[in-house]
């Protein structure tokens, strides 16, 4: 028993290690549960005579601890090799360019007239999407057989019954103005940016959905002098100072009188160098909508506008087709 043993120590120190496979054949071959030498041998102990256990038990105590051992150096030194060694890496190749995210085209021109008009005192107002008859409309003096509100034009998400107002998409931020001045007296000079929704056939200039910023001033002796300087300062902002601009007559049901703006847009291949171009809609707010919010028209007169952001973008990026703001289309968004 004891020359086996010494035996297998000889075996054992013989064993070149170094592979992981190399140390998993050896761990079965030597210390197997079931095969392993090193076990068998220890299940003969039994047939040993009793005189000689003592010896051969502490003999074999060794065989063991040197199998274990040599079992754990070795899995050590593969490990260490493991994390030393000289990595897969060609630092010649050239890097690979870190994906860089930018702003949507339609938050930057919301930022800049936000900006803007901060400067001026604006402060900036949200209201909700969803909204009900008398903000979207009653309460800005649409009469009520008004197209605007034909389901052709609006989104019902309750249609109107007999005797209860129907509750819609919002068609326009101008609603905001409404819940601005009930809810505060004047002075007043608030924007509201948002999110609008009309029921319109897609296509190249419109979409289901796009954004407006409304534009709020109601204060003693408010002129539409007062309205035609900020606006014209507001054009210079955005599409630089020779900008062209004018006010022409227009309606709007919540303002009188109303005017749109047009900016002049050069274009060598048109017949007069160019064309106008409009980019909102304005006008003094109608005594009707200050009454309707519970503020004295007698005292107080206010302006008000309305642009859409799209609409603007398109001419300052030369955009031609409302719809690529919402594809999310890489090539057209990492260009800004
Ligand atoms: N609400 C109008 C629209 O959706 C835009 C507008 C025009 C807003 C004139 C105004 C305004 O405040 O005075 O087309």
């Amino acid at each position: 028993m004891l020359d086996q043993i010494e035996d297998l120590k000889r075996r054992i120190e013989a064993e070149t290690l170094d592979s992981e496979e190399a140390v998993e054949a050896y761990r079965i071959r030597y210390l197997g549960q079931r095969n392993g030498l090193v076990t068998l041998l220890a299940r003969q102990m039994s047939q040993v005579p009793r005189a000689e256990r003592p010896a051969v038990g502490q003999a074999l105590n060794a065989l063991k601890r040197l199998a274990e051992q040599r079992l754990e150096d070795a899995r050590n030194r593969l490990r260490q090799h493991r994390q030393t060694r000289p990595v897969d890496l060609d630092l010649t190749l050239p890097g690979r360019r870190a994906f860089v995210g930018s702003v949507h085209p339609l938050t930057q021109t919301l930022e800049d007239i936000t900006r803007f008009f901060e400067r001026y005192g604006f402060s900036v107002e949200t209201g909700p999407e969803i909204e009900d008859d008398w903000h979207n409309f009653t309460a800005l003096n649409f009469p009520p057989d008004h197209p605007a509100r034909d389901m052709q034009d609006t989104f019902f998400l309750e249609e109107p019954t007999q005797g209860k107002d129907g509750v819609v998409l919002r068609t326009h931020t101008s609603p905001v103005q409404i819940r601005v001045m009930e809810s505060r007296r004047p002075p007043l000079r608030i924007i509201a940016p948002g999110r609008v929704y009309r029921n319109e056939a897609i296509s190249f200039k419109s979409f289901c959905l796009f954004h407006q910023v409304e534009g709020l001033y109601v204060d003693e002796g408010v002129s539409m002098a007062d309205l035609k300087q900020i606006l014209h300062a507001f054009a210079r902002a955005l599409f630089g100072d020779d900008v062209q601009m004018r006010f022409r007559p227009s309606f709007f049901p919540f303002t009188e009188p109303s005017a749109e703006v047009d900016i002049w847009w050069p274009d060598a291949n048109r017949p007069g160098g160019g064309r106008w171009m409009e980019i909102l809609g304005c006008g003094m707010v109608d005594p009707n909508v200050l009454e309707a919010c519970g503020i004295d028209a007698e005292r107080y007169t206010g302006y008000a506008f309305g642009m859409g952001v799209e609409r603007i973008t398109m001419l300052r990026y030369d955009i031609d087709d409302i719809r690529i703001f919402y594809e999310n289309d890489l090539r057209f968004l990492q260009q800004f």
